[in-house]
Order: C-alpha cells, then structure tokens, then sequence
C-alpha cells in the first residue's frame, strides 16, 4: 500500500500563485489606499440672521427654524459652483446648472445627485456666534 499524495494540476498551482502573490502585496495595497480620517474643523461665527432664517458666510450657510440650527455646504455637488440661497422661493441653487436644494440640503432638482454636505452648528454665549463643526 503505497501513501502517494495526489499531485496538483496546473490550474491549482496558478490558483495558489495567484492567491499567495496577493497576500505578499496586500501590506502594500493597504499602505498605498489608507485613508488618513480628517479632523474635524471648528470655525466661529458671527452675524445676523437674515429674515431670522439663514446665515450666508463665504463657504457655509447656516439655517435656523425652530430653534434647530444646520449648516450647508455651499459646495454644489454637482461640479462644485457656489450655490445661493433664493430667499423668496426659500431653496437654495447653484447659478452653474442650476441644480436645486432644500434648506435641508436635499437634491429638489439635478444634474446633481448628491445632497450637500451639512455640518452642526452650536451657538455659543456671546449673542450672534455659533460654532460650525466642518468634518
Ligand atoms: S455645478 Fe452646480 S449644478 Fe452643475
């Protein structure tokens, strides 16, 4: 009786080169696409409310209704133009495409398709100044 172990085939062989060649470069897979998490940034404030509603500053708007407080990119997320607030019709859209948004950030209208980015805002106790936490 003899105690031969069966011999690989050829596409078992290439199997386990091709498995055994992506465990030796994994390390370097994982070094090459880590992701550093950003730190969260916190800017000060400070400004009247516009109609008690919203706070336009150069990069954010901040929103207030019903004692709640939010932030918007002002980003669009479509190609990145400046949105602006339409106090009247009370969204907010970008003059390039002239995508639409809730002043909850929600798409009301493409091309784009991504809600903006919306940040807490505290205020703080010195009166017309609130915290914005950009993340
Ligand atoms: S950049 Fe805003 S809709 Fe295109």
């Amino acid at each position: 009786m003899s105690s031969q172990l069966p011999t690989p085939t050829r596409s078992f062989r290439r199997k386990l080169l091709l498995f055994g060649g992506l465990l030796m470069f994994w390390p370097m897979l994982r070094f090459l696409f880590h992701k550093v998490p950003r730190k969260p940034r916190i800017i000060e404030v400070s400004g009247t409310f516009q109609n008690d509603t919203v706070l336009t500053k150069q990069d954010f708007l901040i929103f207030q209704e019903d004692e709640q407080l939010w932030a918007l990119s002002r980003n669009c997320t479509h190609l990145g133009c400046r949105i602006n607030y339409i106090e009247k019709e009370n969204y907010l859209e970008c003059p390039c495409h002239q995508s639409r948004f809730s002043i909850q950030g929600q798409v009301l209208r493409g091309p784009a398709d991504k809600p903006l980015p919306r940040y807490p805002v505290e205020s703080t106790e010195s009166p017309s100044t609130y915290l914005v936490t950009i993340s």
